[in-house]
């Protein structure tokens, strides 16, 4: 049997830079207290008509021409997301009109939050792995800005706006490139850390009193959920591979805050330089993060061929997973 590998990355960030300084012209902050509590110092943020699958788009084109692929190949596009163009239809359809992908093609959105990206990979090589499919475009995409009250100051200094995407396919002749495991987990008993509350089939028709429609967080749980099951979601993978922490050359988590990388570092007893960072520039893009973060790592020579390359990631949920891969 042939393995599934990544065959191309792409990524896209809208133009406009919203730094810590015209943070605090809008919220009591500083760029002192975001840098140290979280490390970003800037991050992207769309236009007004520029949508979630217009980045996404973006990012797959960028994917293909990686992958050397034409959208013809496509059979399948999955795009993670928690803030699609429109409640309905998918995403993925709307990306799949923009790329021109054919008919045949199966198109749908994946909703993991933060951890959506892991959670649509595996669920892509799954679909490849039953034998029905052979080429597939798995997007991370996010407007977050839409879904945040930026007169909140604990929420809105944390998120960005982007899109990153991967091709997978047949590994290549020649190439030892190939996913080699995914694993992913669900707390649904901790709804409530991370939610936007309002705006789903609860609360049908804005009303007085609805909850909001933007995302509301208790920091500091999650932070502490974050560094406990991220480390135990690579533990678990590494394990179940035989893989030694050690033999991971690049570990792509998700970018959320410095401090929790840092704590998974320690954790892992890895040096920090072994995990791939860019929230400085781009803040939590969410689902958008693992695969922005990844296609980066690869343009500026971090990841080679013959690399292991381990990514985690959670979120709203609460969800976490992880997944393994070879160049
Ligand atoms: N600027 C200045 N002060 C602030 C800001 C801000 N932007 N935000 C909060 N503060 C204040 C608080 O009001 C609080 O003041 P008080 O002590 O007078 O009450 C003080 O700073 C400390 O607040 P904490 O929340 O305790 O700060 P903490 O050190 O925990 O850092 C942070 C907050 C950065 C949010 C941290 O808890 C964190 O990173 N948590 C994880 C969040 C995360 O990763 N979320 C993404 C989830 S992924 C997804 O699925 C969307």
């Amino acid at each position: 049997d042939t393995p599934f590998a990544i065959l191309g990355t792409g990524s896209f960030a809208p133009e406009r830079v919203m730094t810590n300084a015209d943070l605090a012209d809008l919220v009591e902050t500083s760029d002192e207290w975001i840098i140290t509590r979280t490390g970003i110092r800037e991050r992207h943020i769309a236009s007004e008509g520029e949508m979630t699958s217009d980045l996404a788009a973006k990012a797959a084109q960028a994917a293909l021409d990686d992958a050397g692929l034409s959208i013809e190949q496509i059979d399948l596009i999955i795009v993670a997301t928690v803030t699609g163009d429109m409640p309905m239809p998918a995403t993925a359809c709307i990306v799949q009109a923009k790329l021109g992908a054919r008919p045949e093609a199966a198109c749908f959105d994946v909703q993991a939050a933060c951890s959506g990206f892991i959670y649509a990979l595996d669920t892509a090589w799954a679909m490849l792995q039953s034998g029905r499919y052979r080429h597939a475009i798995v997007i991370g995409a996010e407007k977050f800005s839409s879904v945040l009250d930026w007169s909140d100051r604990s929420t809105c200094v944390l998120f960005g706006d982007a899109a990153g995407a991967v091709v997978i396919g047949p590994q290549p002749a020649g190439s030892t490139a190939e996913i080699r495991g995914a694993k992913l987990y669900s707390e649904g008993g901790n709804t409530n850390l991370l939610c936007i509350p309002g705006g789903g089939s609860n609360h049908p028709t804005p009303a007085a009193g609805d909850p909001p429609r933007h995302v509301q967080m208790r920091g500091r749980e999650v932070f502490k959920f974050a560094v406990r099951e991220m480390k135990d979601a690579a533990r678990d993978i590494l394990e179940q591979h035989g893989v030694s922490p050690d033999e991971v050359n690049c570990v792509i988590p998700h970018q959320a805050n410095l401090r929790i990388i840092d704590a998974i570092a320690q954790y892992l007893e890895l040096p920090v330089d072994r995990f791939f960072v860019n929230l400085d520039r781009y803040g939590n893009t969410s689902a958008a993060s693992i695969p922005l973060a990844l296609d980066e790592a690869r343009r500026v020579g971090r990841i080679k061929p013959g690399d292991l390359t381990l990514f985690v990631a959670f979120g709203a949920g609460l969800t976490y997973g992880s997944a393994l891969v070879r160049w």
